[in-house]
């Protein structure tokens, strides 16, 4: 198939276009700055630059391409395009994403419509925001719970599915360049348990991530997806779980009224009530098969490299 990835220099774009491109895909994959072309050609793609907010831009790099699927991976989280991740400013810190999801989403769709492409797939996100009544583990049947700030992604979810596309809500990363400032925090013992812990995550290898991706690209899948691993937790788990793996100290343990006073309420709720996805969808309608069913296993074989022993 011939496959267009919007965004193709992102984590999980780094990690898809090597996967198509070994199935036999034939990738043109972006970015915005001419400088990482050489990047993508060594991936494997045809690369071209693209603004994915500029609808010229777009509209001829996907008319250029005339692929079959496009793959929307764009976003602003990286510290070049959002800076530090500010959640009291959560406005800010997401506002290039929430562009994305919304302004670039409609280009895409617009120029999948003008060259002809009936088929589109696009990165969502799902861990802690599941919606916070009921069970600890959500499907893909329950609404988002989408926190302030970053609405888009209802609108991003919305048009891609009523287009007959697929929605795959990721799980958080974790996997080599996913994860780093993460794994700084937890080293200086500066991601602490708030309040129990309670709260609960999905995790998803980036490899997995990409595969599950792969074959919603190949089965031309349509609707939405949770693309997690087997085994939301809470963070009382995993996060000790993490800090043994990276030979770290324990977490700090803080009140939940002292986060409430120095980040906001809103990363309160997502630490304490948050809630994890099911994977059973994905597993059963796309055949997916992960090689890290569980961030047991997996952050161990992650940490376990030359770089952490
Ligand atoms: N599920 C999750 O947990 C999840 C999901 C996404 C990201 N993240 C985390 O967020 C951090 C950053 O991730 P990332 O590196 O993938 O984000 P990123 O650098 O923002 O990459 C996303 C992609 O979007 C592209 N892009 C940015 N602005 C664009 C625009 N105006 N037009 C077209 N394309 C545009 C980037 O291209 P260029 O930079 O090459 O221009 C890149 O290819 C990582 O730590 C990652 O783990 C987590």
């Amino acid at each position: 198939m011939r496959v267009f990835v919007a965004g193709g220099t992102g984590v999980i774009g780094q990690r898809l276009v090597p996967q198509l491109v070994a199935r036999g895909h034939q990738v043109t994959a972006t970015t915005t700055s001419a400088a990482k072309l050489g990047l993508l050609e060594q991936l494997g793609a045809e690369a071209v630059v693209m603004d994915g907010l500029d609808a010229a831009s777009v509209g001829e790099a996907v008319a250029e391409a005339r692929p079959d699927t496009i793959v929307n991976q764009m976003t602003g989280l990286s510290h070049a395009h959002a800076g530090k991740p500010n959640l009291r400013r959560s406005d800010r810190f997401f506002a290039t994403t929430n562009r994305l999801r919304s302004e670039g989403i409609d280009h895409l769709l617009a120029a999948a419509e003008a060259t002809g492409v009936d088929h589109v797939v696009t990165q969502s996100h799902a861990s802690m925001n599941g919606r916070r009544q009921g069970g600890w583990v959500k499907t893909e049947e329950d609404p988002l719970e989408v926190i302030e700030g970053t609405k888009a992604i209802n609108h991003l979810e919305d048009v891609v599915v009523s287009a007959g596309g697929a929605v795959l809500r990721y799980g958080g990363f974790y996997g080599a360049g996913a994860w780093d400032d993460q794994l700084e925090l937890v080293r200086k013992r500066l991601l602490p348990l708030v309040g129990g812990g309670t709260g609960h995550v999905s995790w998803v290898h980036v490899d997995d991530a990409a595969s599950a991706t792969v074959l919603a690209v190949e089965q031309m899948a349509r609707g939405v997806f949770n693309i997690v691993d087997d085994d939301p937790a809470p963070s009382s788990e995993w996060l000790p779980y993490l800090a043994q793996c990276v030979g770290a100290k324990p977490p700090r343990r803080v009140p939940a009224w002292l986060v409430r006073l120095l980040a906001g309420e809103m990363t309160v709720g997502m630490l304490t009530e948050g809630r994890g996805f099911s994977n059973a969808k994905a597993k059963r309608e796309l055949g997916w098969e992960l090689r890290h069913p569980s961030w047991r296993q997996g952050f161990k074989a992650e940490l376990s490299g030359p770089v952490f022993a």
